[in-house]
């Protein structure tokens, strides 16, 4: 049990930038690599969970004993965490999921012609929010990236979301966020600040994550 916390739980990770299509060959998306949610996925399953892993826009390799699945668009995320979550156990949402969406993805490349070009943007559904009210006994995290008011944009988020904890990473310091192989985060829970984590690898924290949610859990069995 030491080693293995969350034998028989089922872990869901979204990682990735989703990528919202304006024709075959150009689209909309950000700088997420991917890095944080594999280092959740790999993390989760040392610690003994069976791991479903939902990706969007990476080339990262698929972590060993790790269902993956990789997709393009926050439509396609959302119906991936959809179809898992009536065993779900965990949903950890560390993708960087596009607001807005192409009203239209053309079918065929749009050809260059005036000095002008307008792509009008639809909201797309909010996974996290859209699963945290239909949430019963899935213990959910989810992440921010802010670049100002950590504290009162997280606790906002994890609450309209109904957030077991939210990991904000504040974007701005070097070393934290996009693409590094490293973070510096705040964690949240419905009572405000839990810890304020200093800088550390993505694994290292990843691991740290999941060892508190397997605790977490446990408190709420008791
Ligand atoms: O992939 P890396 O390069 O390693 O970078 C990691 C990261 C910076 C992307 C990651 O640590 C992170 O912070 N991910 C969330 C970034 C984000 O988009 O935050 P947000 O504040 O826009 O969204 C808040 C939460 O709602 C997130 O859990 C997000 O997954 C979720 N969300 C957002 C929009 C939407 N339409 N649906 C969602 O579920």
């Amino acid at each position: 049990q030491a080693q293995a916390p969350l034998r028989g739980h089922k872990v869901v990770i979204t990682a990735g930038g989703t990528l919202e299509r304006i024709d075959p060959v150009r689209y909309i998306s950000n700088d997420s690599t991917g890095k944080m949610g594999f280092a959740l996925a790999k993390a989760a399953q040392q610690l003994g969970a069976e791991v479903v892993l939902i990706a969007a826009n990476t080339s990262l390799p698929s972590p060993a004993g790790v269902q993956m699945i990789r997709l393009e668009s926050a439509q396609e995320m959302y119906e991936a965490v959809q179809e898992h979550w009536s065993n779900t156990g965990i949903l950890i949402m560390a993708a960087a999921v596009a607001d807005y969406r192409p009203k239209k993805a053309a079918d065929r490349k749009i050809k260059k012609a005036g000095d002008t070009l307008t792509l009008e943007l639809v909201k797309n559904i909010d996974i996290l929010e859209t699963m945290g009210q239909q949430k019963s006994s899935q213990f959910m995290i989810g992440f921010a990236a802010e670049t100002d008011d950590l504290e009162q944009y997280a606790m906002d988020k994890l609450k309209r979301k109904n957030c077991d904890l939210l990991i904000a990473n504040d974007v701005t310091r070097e070393g934290a966020g996009f693409g590094t192989d490293t973070n510096i985060v705040h964690i949240y829970d419905r009572n405000g600040l839990v810890e304020a984590m200093p800088m550390m690898s993505k694994d290292q924290l990843g691991l740290y994550i999941l060892e508190l949610a397997a605790q977490r859990l446990e408190e709420y069995k008791s």
